[in-house]
């Protein structure tokens, strides 16, 4: 046998194995995926969203889309804006006060992606009543801000505006 059909036949084999592995592999990445929601990238409809309150009382949250991006809005009890305010800023992981995250108290406004590892959090949820990160436990307060678990950094705020009393529009 000559060097080169020798390394050729060592070429093929060392890629069959892969594949091989591969296929192995492949069911339990898919289950894996299957069983923990996580964004899916792509579908960005750069219209505003339109959402209305009405319906959401005290205490209960609504999930929208925007830019295929889940948007939590949460509405807010009076002991869950008081109880955030009283939080020392300086003892969170992402210092920021529960006023500089909400343009009204009463509505938190967050986009429902976990900021450790993309996946979308569960709530009302968790040891601070916020969200609850089922990939690897991070939690987040009914402001959106990182209170424990993995993730560093608190949730995003899209951009949005009240346009009347009962109406949030999600997007510039
Ligand atoms: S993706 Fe949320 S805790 Fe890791």
């Amino acid at each position: 046998m000559t060097a080169k059909r020798h390394s050729r036949r060592r070429l093929l084999r060392w890629v069959g194995g892969w594949l091989g592995l591969a296929g192995m592999t492949a069911p339990f990445a898919i289950a894996a995926q299957g069983a923990l929601p996580r964004i899916r990238r792509g579908r960005e409809d750069p219209q505003p969203v339109e959402v209305p309150l009405a319906d959401v009382p005290p205490g209960e949250m609504l999930q929208v889309e925007w830019r295929g991006k889940p948007i939590f809005v949460r509405h807010r009890t009076a002991a869950e804006i008081a109880r955030e305010r009283a939080v020392p800023v300086a003892s969170l992981r992402d210092p920021e006060t529960d006023q500089a995250r909400t343009r009204r108290p009463e509505w938190v406004v967050v986009e429902g992606i976990c900021t450790h590892g993309g996946c979308i959090p569960n709530g009302p949820l968790g040891d601070f009543g916020g969200w609850y990160c089922l990939c690897h436990g991070s939690q987040f307060d009914t402001a959106g801000r990182v209170r424990a678990g993995p993730a560093r950094e608190n949730l995003k705020i899209p951009p949005h505006e009240f346009v009347s009393e009962l109406v949030l529009r999600v997007g510039p």
